[in-house]
């Protein structure tokens, strides 16, 4: 079943594409390449487009039967400082798309949603009838297109999943693939380039939080288990079902936990040095996944430190170290 991957170019839509090919599936990506990396394209069809382009993606959805959409801005500090970018892209530019699918025989969407849509919620595990209250643009503009695809659902027929991704890491056991951000301000990369020299030091975003060690503890769920969920979506979706549901592991792991596996599995120590909380980050996001695995029958199989081996197994290839 040929797929269009919209931001196959990118670090999810590129393991999304490779899992799909894997099983069977003909993935198309479709990128413009602003923060794609043709690179993460090659073995693909890679039509160059932008998501507004309602000319290009017409032409490309005939050939497709459902679509995946990973193309967004995605920098919680950015949208802070710079929201018309994002409200630009992921609202208008994510509603263009949804149009021309809509203009299309296409009727099965997933969309590339974020634990953000919560903002900070008051329970943990965060389950996916949490109240949304994003507490930044980047969060708003994601549940403005959850919202948008709920009422396309319900006006005219449209199914889809909105997964929502709890912290996205790791890389492709085939090390031909992986995280590629410029700049990185993840917590994974940002101690590798740490460790390359490539930072003076990986700077610890607060450590007075109320979590065990003080530090922020996130859900770190291995890229390849969010493609295998994706794959999984679209066998949901032919059951004619829509629904939104969490991608994460349901284990938590603090900043100081990240760090000390990393260096175990390096051998090499992170340069690093304490530094003031980082504004907008909450102490503690961990997900329920239960309505993924009762739904998908889909379960996260990668622990941190597959996360860490698979990064650094893609890290350690690129650039100087
Ligand atoms: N961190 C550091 N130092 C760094 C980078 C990160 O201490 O140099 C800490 C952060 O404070 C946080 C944790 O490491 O506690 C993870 O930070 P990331 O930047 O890797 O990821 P976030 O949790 O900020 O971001 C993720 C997704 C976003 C999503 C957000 C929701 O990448 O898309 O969760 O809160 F919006």
């Amino acid at each position: 079943m040929p797929v269009l991957v919209v931001g196959g170019a990118g670090y999810i839509g590129s393991h999304a594409a490779h899992t799909l090919k894997r099983r069977g599936y003909e993935p198309i990506i479709y990128d413009n390449l602003s923060t794609g990396h043709a690179e993460l394209a090659k073995g693909f069809e890679l039509v160059v487009g932008d998501v507004a382009d309602s000319a290009k993606l017409a032409a490309v959805l005939k050939r497709v039967d459902a679509v995946m959409h990973f193309a967004a801005h995605a920098y919680v500090g950015e949208s802070v400082v710079d929201p018309r970018k994002y409200f630009h892209n992921n609202v208008l530019g994510g509603v263009a798309l949804l149009n021309a699918v809509l203009d299309s025989k296409v009727r099965k969407l997933i969309f590339s949603s974020t634990c953000a849509v919560y903002g900070i919620p008051a329970k943990l595990p965060i389950r996916e009838d949490t109240p949304r209250l994003p507490v930044n643009p980047y969060g708003d503009t994601k549940l403005a297109f959850e919202h948008a695809l709920e009422a396309y659902g319900r006006a005219y027929g449209l199914r889809f999943v909105s997964f929502r991704y709890f912290n996205a890491a790791g890389a492709d056991e085939s090390g031909g693939i992986g995280e590629l951000h410029s700049p990185e301000t993840h917590l994974i990369p940002s101690a590798f380039e740490a460790i390359k020299g490539e930072r003076p030091a990986l700077e610890i975003f607060g450590e007075d939080y109320p979590t065990p060690d003080g530090t922020c503890v996130r859900d770190y769920i291995h890229v390849n288990d969010l493609a295998e969920a994706h794959v999984l979506g679209l066998e949901y979706l032919d059951r004619g079902e829509s629904t939104a549901m969490n991608l994460g592991t349901g284990q938590g792991h603090s900043v100081r936990e990240v760090i000390s596996s990393i260096e175990r599995i390096t051998g090499r120590e992170v340069p690093k040095r304490m530094a003031p909380r980082r504004p907008g980050d909450p102490a503690e996001l961990v997900a329920d996944p239960s309505r993924a695995e009762e739904l998908l029958r889909w379960k996260a199989q990668r622990s941190l430190n597959q996360i860490v081996s698979t990064a650094w197994n893609w890290a350690s290839r690129q650039g100087k170290h």
